[in-house]
């Protein structure tokens, strides 16, 4: 089972940083194919907490090689301080391979992400601020800049005045800014160019001759589904493609080299930023789960908006993906309360649904329906196998597995990389 890809099944923060380094040392690369470091994913590890935003999961597992393949968009002032923060606790990063082909996000991506949220007002998106989206229109547009752009100053220089012609009019012009100098940009790209050269690679072939060696394989999403450009709650999403086939495009691998496909879904909800979400909970429990789960974004430390689990939501996710397996965290969360609510449908208009409305007009009017389900007070956090679960706990589970239709093969009952319930091996 050499190529397997892990996707969120919801908004983001399912937990897949730790899912992903539950393969650990049995992987042989592990591959960020989509987005850049608007993505937070934190690992504990031997009691070590770590918060990733570019590099994969896979850099604590020291026999994985890292990859930031073509799909991704890179800050370089971020890749390095990353690296660096990482060497400095002892985390050999030495191995990591980039592809040339990778885009750059620069600083003046980051300057349009934030001033077309502000002159956005109520229609904002709630982005990260970290210059993604105009860094895929860049990349869409043609006009990016790549990795391999830095290995040729006279290229580079072009390319970034190019890119800086309508923005500087638009900055200025519209947005009452001050226009920014192609050369100064030119500049601060050119001081990482020396150090990463060596890392950069042919990653397609590197992938492709390490998958016909029958080596494993980990794509590691980030983001989720219903943040995909495509096929999430749009415009509300983030600018790439995280969804299971966005690894083929984002890596250079073909489709039937997929193997494995897993959804990551957290045992209720959580959004950061703006966008439907019908289960969000406004009141006291909402505030209930954001505390105990301590629902706080590990990028940019906002408020995470809670609600409870949404079938609705995760069974779409599974048939878009065709997710093989569920990974289910933060189940430890939920203990102790005494009837634990699921949606099982929406009522729209007047009309039952149980699978997610077509529209976005539709989508906004959905009420949800619940299904109360027994909860439990038993502390979970030290179960490690099925049996050892409260019976309500497990009956939890199985209800869950028959809404969104797809067998569930690990499940979180604590942050550690220990605390897990395996049912199915994810290889
Ligand atoms: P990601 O973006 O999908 O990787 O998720 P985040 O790292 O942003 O958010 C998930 C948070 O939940 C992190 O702080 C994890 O340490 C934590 N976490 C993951 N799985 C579990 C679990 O099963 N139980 C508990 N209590 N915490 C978990
Ligand atoms: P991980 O990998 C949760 C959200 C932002 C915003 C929208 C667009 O940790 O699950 P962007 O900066 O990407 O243009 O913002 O997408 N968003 C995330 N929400 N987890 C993430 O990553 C996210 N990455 C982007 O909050 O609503
Ligand atoms: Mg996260």
């Amino acid at each position: 089972m050499p190529g397997i890809v892990v996707v969120g099944a919801q908004w983001g923060d399912e937990g897949k940083g730790k899912a992903t380094d539950q393969l650990g040392n049995r992987v042989d690369y592990t591959v960020r194919y989509s987005g850049g470091n608007n993505a937070g994913h934190t690992l504990v590890v031997n009691g070590e907490k770590y918060a990733l935003h570019l590099l994969p999961s896979g850099i604590l597992s020291p026999s994985s090689t890292p990859v930031i393949a073509n799909g991704v968009v890179i800050d370089l002032d971020v890749l390095f301080e990353e690296i660096d923060g990482l060497s400095a606790r002892g985390v050999d990063t030495s191995k990591l391979l980039i592809s040339a082909n990778a885009h750059i996000i620069a600083s003046y991506h980051k300057v349009m992400d934030k001033v077309t949220e502000r002159f956005l007002g109520n229609r904002r998106i709630g982005t990260t601020g970290r210059g993604i989206g105009p860094a895929y229109s860049d990349k869409i547009n043609r006009l990016g800049i790549r990795v391999q752009d830095l290995f040729d100053e006279k290229i580079l220089a072009q390319k970034v005045e190019a890119a800086l012609e309508q923005k500087n009019h638009l900055l200025v012009k519209v947005y009452n800014r001050r226009a920014i100098e192609p050369a100064e940009v030119t500049e601060e790209l050119l001081v990482h160019a020396e150090r990463v050269r060596p890392m950069v690679t042919d990653v397609v072939r590197a992938l492709n001759t390490a998958l016909d060696q029958n080596r494993v394989v980990l794509f590691e999403g980030a983001q989720a589904h219903h943040l995909d450009v495509d096929h999430g709650t749009y415009p509300y999403v983030t600018s790439s493609n995280p969804i299971a086939a966005g690894a083929c495009t984002g890596s250079g691998v073909g489709p039937m080299r997929i193997d494995r496909v897993i959804g990551i879904m957290k045992a209720y909800t959580t959004r950061v930023g703006e966008g439907p979400f019908p289960t969000e909970l406004l009141d006291a429990d909402g505030e209930r789960l954001r505390q105990e789960g301590a629902e706080f974004g590990t990028t940019t430390g906002r408020n995470r908006r809670c609600g409870w689990f949404d079938a609705l939501v995760v069974e779409a996710a599974v048939t878009a993906n065709a997710f093989t397996d569920m990974f289910l965290t933060k189940l430890d969360i939920l203990t102790g309360w005494e009837k634990i609510p699921v949606c099982v449908a929406y009522d729209v208009n007047g009309e039952r649904t149980s699978t997610l409305p077509m529209t976005q007009t539709d989508f906004h009017h959905a009420v949800p329906v619940y299904e109360y389900l027994d909860g439990w007070t038993e502390d979970i956090s030290g179960c490690r196998t099925f049996a050892e679960l409260p019976k309500s706990t497990q009956a939890y589970v199985r209800r869950l597995e028959e809404l969104v239709r797809c067998r569930i093969s690990g499940i979180g009952v604590g942050p550690s990389r220990e605390q897990v319930v395996m049912l199915h091996d994810l290889l």
